[in-house]
C-alpha cells in the first residue's frame, strides 16, 4: 500500500474503537438480520447468484427471481448444463442481462476447471467472468469466512458516515481506500457476518435520505451523526449525462397472424435478447409528435433492407420510455401494414436472428424489459388484425 494511504488510514482510524464497533454491529446483525432466501445456508454457488442478482437491483425485486432461479437450477451443475436462452428467460425483467450471460459462462468455467466447486482464493474467484472486487469479496467472506472486503456503494455510504470520510466515492481510488479500511476493522472471527452487517445497516438504517440514526446500533461510533448532518455524506461527483435515443419500433404482422421479432447482436447492450424490429431515428422527434415522413421512410427502408419485408408504418399505438444507467430509449411504436415478400426474412430466420411468432408463442422468447412491455400491450389488443 502507498505510504500516503497508510498515513490517511492511521488518521481515519485513530481513536476509533474497532473491537467495540465490531461487537455492537454483530450483536445487532445476529438479532435483526432479515430472513432472506440466500441466507438459508452458505453454499458458495447460492451466495454468488444472489450477489450477481443484487447488483443495481433491490432486495424485494430480487427475491422472487432468486427463488425461481434456485428452484430451476438448485446446483451449480444444473446451471452449467442449462441453455443460455433458458437462463435469460428466468432473468427476464431483472435487467442488466450481461450479468446472466457472464454468470452462466463463469459457472461453466467452474464446472470444467474446478470440478464444480466455486474456488476459494481471491486470485481464482477474481478471474471468473462478471466477478469484480465487490462480488469476489462477498463470496469469499460470506461463503468461505475469509477476511476479504466487499465494498459497494452502500458500504461506502455507511463507512463514510461512521468514519467521516469525505473522499469522492465516484473515484476508483476511494473504493481502494475503503477496502483498506475494512481490512483493518473487519471482525476476523466472523468476516461473513461483519460484511453482511455493513450491507444490512446500509439497507435498513443508514439509508441515503433521512437515515434512522436514532435506531442505529453503532450510533456511538458514528462521526457523521455527531455533526448533525449525516446525509451530507458520502461525497459523490455527478454521474455522466444520460444519452437519449429516439427509437422507431415496427410491429409487422404476417397474414397468418405471426409477428416479426429480431434477435439483438451477440455482444453489447441487451445481447441476444429478442425485440420488435427498431431503429434509431436520425432526425429527432419533438415531444408529443409522431414520426416525420422521413422517419417513417427510414423505418420502412430498414424493414426492407434487413428482412426483405415491404411494410409501412401505419398507426402509432404506443410510446414508452426506458432508462438504462447511461442511456434512455424513447420508443415510438408503430403498427406496420404488411405489403408482401418475405424472401429475405427466411434467410434471417435460417440464421436464427429473426422469427415470425404468434402472440401465444411470444412468451417463450426472452425480451428486454421495454420490448416485453410492448409485447404485453400488443397481446392485450391495442391492435387488431389489419388484414
Ligand atoms: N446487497 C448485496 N448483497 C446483499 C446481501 N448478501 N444481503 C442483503 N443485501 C445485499
Amino acid at each position: 500500500m502507498a505510504k500516503q494511504q497508510e498515513v490517511q488510514l492511521d488518521s481515519i482510524l485513530s481513536s476509533f474503537e474497532i473491537e467495540a464497533f465490531q461487537e455492537d454491529l454483530l450483536y445487532w446483525f445476529e438479532r435483526q438480520q432479515r430472513v432472506l432466501p440466500w441466507r438459508e445456508n452458505r453454499d458458495a454457488y447460492r451466495v454468488w447468484v444472489s450477489e450477481i442478482m443484487l447488483q443495481q437491483t433491490r432486495v424485494e425485486t430480487v427475491i422472487p427471481y432468486y427463488e425461481r432461479f434456485m428452484a430451476r437450477f438448485p446446483t451449480l451443475k444444473d446451471l452449467a448444463e442449462a441453455d443460455l436462452e433458458e437462463v435469460y428467460k428466468l432473468w427476464e425483467g431483472l435487467g442488466y442481462y450481461s450479468r446472466a450471460r457472464n454468470l452462466h459462462s463463469a459457472v461453466r468455467e467452474v464446472q470444467e476447471s474446478y470440478g464444480g466447486t466455486v474456488p476459494n482464493t481471491p486470485e481464482d474467484v477474481y478471474k471468473l467472468k462478471g466477478i469484480g472486487p465487490y462480488t469476489a469479496g462477498a463470496i469469499l467472506s460470506i461463503a468461505y469466512g475469509l477476511p476479504e472486503p466487499a465494498v459497494d456503494g452502500n458500504v461506502m455510504r455507511v463507512l463514510s458516515r461512521i468514519l467521516y470520510i469525505e473522499d469522492d466515492i465516484a473515484k476508483a481510488k476511494t473504493r481502494k481506500l475503503f477496502e483498506a479500511v475494512i481490512r483493518r476493522i473487519i471482525a476476523f472471527h466472523n468476516p461473513s457476518f461483519f460484511n453482511q452487517a455493513l450491507m444490512e445497516l446500509g439497507a435498513l438504517i443508514c439509508v441515503p435520505r433521512s437515515p434512522r440514526c436514532h435506531e442505529c446500533p453503532v450510533m456511538q461510533h458514528c462521526r457523521a451523526r455527531e455533526t448533525g448532518n449525516p446525509e451530507k455524506l458520502p461525497i459523490k461527483t455527478k454521474a455522466k449525462q444520460v444519452r437519449v435515443q429516439e427509437m422507431a419500433v415496427g410491429l409487422v404482422q404476417l397474414p397468418d397472424d405471426k409477428w416479426l421479432l429480431h434477435k439483438r447482436p451477440e455482444t453489447g447492450l441487451l445481447a441476444n435478447l429478442w425485440e420488435f424490429p427498431n431503429i434509431e431515428i436520425a432526425d429527432g422527434i419533438k415531444a408529443g409528435e409522431g414520426l416525420s415522413n422521413a422517419a417513417i421512410e427510414q423505418l420502412s427502408r430498414y424493414l426492407y433492407e434487413t428482412d426483405g419485408v415491404r411494410a409501412i408504418p401505419y398507426e402509432k399505438v404506443m410510446q414508452h420510455t426506458h432508462v438504462f444507467s447511461h442511456l434512455q430509449w424513447n420508443l415510438h411504436v408503430y403498427v406496420c401494414k404488411f405489403a408482401g415478400s418475405a424472401e429475405k426474412v427466411r434467410e434471417q430466420v435460417e440464421q436464427k436472428r429473426a422469427v415470425w411468432v404468434s402472440l401465444d408463442d411470444m412468451e417463450n422468447y426472452p425480451f428486454s424489459v421495454s420490448h416485453k412491455k410492448i409485447a404485453e400491450a400488443l397481446s392485450k389488443g391495442f391492435q387488431t388484425s389489419l388484414f
